[in-house]
């Protein structure tokens, strides 16, 4: 099958291709990004936030997650990976926890604006996303190292659990497979 990426997405795999870590961010800032190149990946599912992988190597990954009206992500951490977050399209909260007593922690709650970044790790805590805007919403992700699953937490049983992450589109195309 053909590909759908978008001239944005081969800049991405240029770029972040061959830099290091802490090179990412820059280039994760300085590259244009019209709206018109996340199209490939702007999937929405009413039953779920989706996962769409622009790409992947063994270093990053790079995401779109669709989030439709009220959805939002579990409390969780970021298996030792470091996450920056963007808003390309809507509104978000995010909140931010740390642990007490094995308990999720309120430490901050702020509004994502739109072209604004966000950074997380797990020394800072754990967060979760909420699509505030009454309608369809989208956010660029930026792990690095790929994130294949990650702990969060379950408030109907006070508990952890640690969840495989799969893509609902890889490269533009929809798939099935957890990857
Ligand atoms: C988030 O940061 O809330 C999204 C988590 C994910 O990658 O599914």
């Amino acid at each position: 099958t053909q590909s759908r990426s978008s001239a944005a997405s081969d800049v991405y795999k240029r770029q972040l291709k061959n830099c290091s870590i802490s090179e990412m961010q820059n280039i994760y800032k300085q590259l244009e990004m019209p709206q018109s190149e996340f199209e490939p990946y702007l999937l929405w599912d009413n039953s779920k936030y989706t996962r769409n992988c622009i790409f992947r190597n063994d270093d990053f990954e790079l995401l779109v997650l669709c989030w439709d009206n009220g959805q939002e992500s579990s409390i969780h951490y970021h298996n030792d990976q470091e996450c920056w977050l963007y808003n390309i399209r809507g509104e978000f909260k995010e909140k931010r926890y740390k642990l007490v007593e094995n308990k999720p922690q309120l430490t901050d709650n702020f509004e994502l604006e739109r072209n604004r970044f966000s950074y997380m790790n797990d020394e800072m805590g754990l967060h979760k996303v909420i699509n505030s805007f009454s309608g369809q919403s989208a956010s660029l992700h930026l792990y690095a190292k790929p994130i294949n699953e990650c702990k969060h937490y379950n408030p109907n049983t006070n508990q952890f659990e640690t969840s495989k992450l799969s893509y609902h589109s890889y490269n533009g195309e929809l798939t099935e497979t957890i990857i």
